[in-house]
Order: C-alpha cells, then sequence, then structure tokens
C-alpha cells in the first residue's frame, strides 16, 4: 500500500508536467484526485490494512493528496497565465457595429442657414442669451410700457435681466461697437412662453442685418428671396406682407408657399397655403439715433428668422415640438 501511495504520487507528478492544455488538466483531476480517481481508490482500501499500520498510511496517504493538490493548483495558475498571454482576438468573427451619433436636424438646418449666409458676404456673430432689457427692448425702439413688449411672452429672470426673446439685441450690441459698413448674421437660442404645434418656449433664429450708405427696401428683398431659395434649393413663392415691428420701418414679415401641403392648405400653415417664417425690415432711424449713427447718412434692413419652422419645412415635420420631445426614433432619421 505504501508503495503503490508513493508510485502515485511519482506517476501523478511526471503526468502533470506533461499536461499542456486546461482539458487535459481536468482528466487529469479526474483521474487522480476525482472522486472516483486514484487517490480515493487507495484511500477506500485503509480501512483493510492492519491496524496499527492504519495512522502511518493514513498520514502518508494525505500527504500524497496535499502534495498532488498544491502541484494541480500550481500548474492551472500556469495555463490560465498562458492562456491570457497567447488569446488572440478571432478575425473571422463579424465586427461589432459602431453606433454613429448624428447632429441635431435643427443645429443640421442652422448650419447650412449660416453657411448660406456666410457665402454671401454676412461675418457670423453670437450673443448672450441672457439679455439686458435695455437691448432687448429699449435699445429696439420698444420703451417700458410699449405694448410690443406683451408680444413677446417674456420670461423674467429680474427687473432688467430676461432670457432674450429674439436675436434683435443683436443689432444693437453689434452697432454700438462697429461703424457702417456692416454685414452680419448672429444665430442663437430665444425664449417665449409659448407652445403648440408651431411654437416653443425655445427656439433658434437667426438675426440679419446690413447697414450701409444707399441700402432700400429693393436690397432686403433681393437678399431675403435668394437666401430663402438657396435655404429651400427650389424656386418657391415668397411673400412680403406688411407687418409692424417697432424697431424696423417699414415692416414685413415674410411667408413661404407651405411645402408640407404644397399651397392646398394644412394644419401646419392653418389652411392659408403660406406659413411665415421670418420678419424683418428696413432699421428704423430711432435704433440708429441709440448708437448714435446718423439716419441720414446710413440705412439698412434686417431680418430674424425662425431655424425650427424652416427646418420643419425643409424635413416634412407637421409638428414642432418634435424636435426637442429627444426621441431618438425621430431625431436618428436625419
Ligand atoms: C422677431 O422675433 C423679430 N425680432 C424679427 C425681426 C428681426 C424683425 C429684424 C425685423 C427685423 P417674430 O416674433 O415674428 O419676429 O419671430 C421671427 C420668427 O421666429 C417667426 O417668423 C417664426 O418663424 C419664429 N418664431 C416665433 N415664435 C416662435 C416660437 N415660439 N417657436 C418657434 N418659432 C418661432
Amino acid at each position: 500500500m505504501e508503495q503503490e501511495l508513493e508510485k502515485l504520487r511519482s506517476d501523478a507528478s511526471a503526468e502533470l508536467e506533461r499536461v499542456s492544455s486546461s482539458s487535459q488538466l481536468e482528466e487529469f483531476r479526474i483521474k487522480y484526485l476525482g472522486r472516483n480517481g486514484q487517490l480515493s481508490g487507495l484511500m477506500k482500501q485503509l480501512g483493510a490494512a492492519a491496524k496499527e499500520d492504519r495512522p502511518r498510511l493514513g498520514k502518508l496517504a494525505n500527504s500524497v493528496r496535499g502534495d498532488l493538490e498544491q502541484i494541480f493548483t500550481q500548474k492551472s495558475a500556469a495555463l490560465a497565465q498562458q492562456k491570457d498571454s497567447t488569446e488572440r482576438p478571432d478575425l473571422s468573427l463579424p465586427g461589432r457595429r459602431r453606433v454613429k451619433g448624428s447632429l441635431h436636424p435643427v443645429t443640421q438646418c442652422m448650419e447650412e442657414i449660416c453657411e448660406i449666409f456666410a457665402s454671401m458676404g454676412f461675418s457670423i456673430s453670437e450673443g448672450p442669451d441672457i439679455e439686458l432689457d435695455y437691448y432687448n427692448f429699449e435699445a429696439l425702439n420698444i420703451p417700458e410700457h410699449h405694448p410690443a413688449r406683451d408680444m413677446h411672452d417674456t420670461f423674467y429672470i429680474g427687473d432688467s435681466v430676461l432670457l432674450r426673446t429674439h436675436t434683435s439685441p443683436m443689432q444693437a450690441r453689434i452697432m454700438e461697437d462697429k461703424q457702417p459698413p456692416i454685414r452680419v448674421i448672429a444665430p442663437g437660442k430665444v425664449y417665449r412662453c409659448d407652445s403648440d404645434i408651431t411654437h416653443t418656449p425655445m427656439f433658434q433664429q437667426v438675426e440679419g442685418f446690413l447697414v450701409d450708405r444707399n441700402i432700400s427696401f429693393a436690397d432686403l428683398k433681393g437678399v431675403l428671396t435668394v437666401s430663402l431659395q438657396k435655404i429651400f434649393e427650389k424656386d418657391l413663392a415668397v411673400r412680403f406682407r406688411p407687418s409692424f415691428f417697432p424697431f424696423t420701418e417699414p415692416s414685413a414679415e415674410v411667408d413661404i408657399a407651405c411645402v408640407i401641403c404644397s399651397g392646398d392648405g394644412c394644419r401646419v400653415c392653418k389652411k392659408t397655403g403660406w406659413i411665415e417664417i421670418l420678419g424683418s425690415g428696413m432699421i428704423d432711424p430711432e435704433v440708429f439715433k441709440m448708437v448714435n449713427y446718423d439716419p441720414e447718412v446710413y440705412s439698412g434692413f434686417a431680418f430674424g428668422l425662425g431655424v425650427e419652422r424652416i427646418a420643419m419645412l425643409k424635413y416634412g415635420i407637421d409638428d414642432i415640438r418634435l424636435y426637442y420631445e429627444n426621441d431618438l426614433r425621430f431625431l436618428s432619421q436625419f
């Protein structure tokens, strides 16, 4: 029995040396250390040994088990380490697709509009979303208690601080700073307490204005008609409708034929066949006086267009609120 235990120890050690894979290691464990393995078989025979030999043989069997378990553990660790360092990616596996993000449709539209005006010689300037009452209203010929303030549904932050309701404050900010000739667009977010299928509380505008000597309403019509045709990439019908803004005189709202229903009338154009996309006009002499420009020398036009409205028409979206619901099924189509 003693010899058999010693033989088992040396056979198993020699065999373990030759083991080179985890499947062989498992076969080794079952053969020598498993419940029905060779060592268990010998231990079961201990009961048949002479009583005085049993303690010595039991001790020997335990030492063989201890040794085998130790070298088994060492081999198992060595194989695991070897596997880590030799494992290579399986080049035959199909690749994992990366999910690619895209720009928000309103951002895409904003970028296109800016590029079109930049190609017409306008420079780009951005101003603050949190604005002083002075620039949002006063400098634009809208003094305190002027009824036009009611049309703006303003979010006030303090007595003289607010979330800008339009990008027109940039007219005053830029003219305060520079002398004509000026040809600038000012894109950015604006805020109004307003929400339905064509209005959102936060939306984006692009302000544009041009000041120089001898600028007329014909320049305004020409620049806006050409830029709208470039934005919509077709010869669409453009309509200038008389309107009123305290900072322009004369003023016009500009409509284009509804692209959703081709002018037949739908819920987006409120059955009129036209949709309003921008406000415009010749800069009021009062605004020039506030920034110390001489209205006898200079004239200019200004416009402010709604980017979401343009994006709705370009992409055939019939509810403006979809842009800001953050539904990826909607956004990932663009
Ligand atoms: C203005 O905001 C003027 N500052 C535009 C202007 C600039 C006139 C320079 C003259 C000279 P209005 O409130 O009409 O005008 O808004 C301009 C455009 O913004 C609208 O034609 C419309 O396209 C868009 N718009 C207005 N309110 C909303 C809203 N709540 N949600 C989405 N788009 C809107």
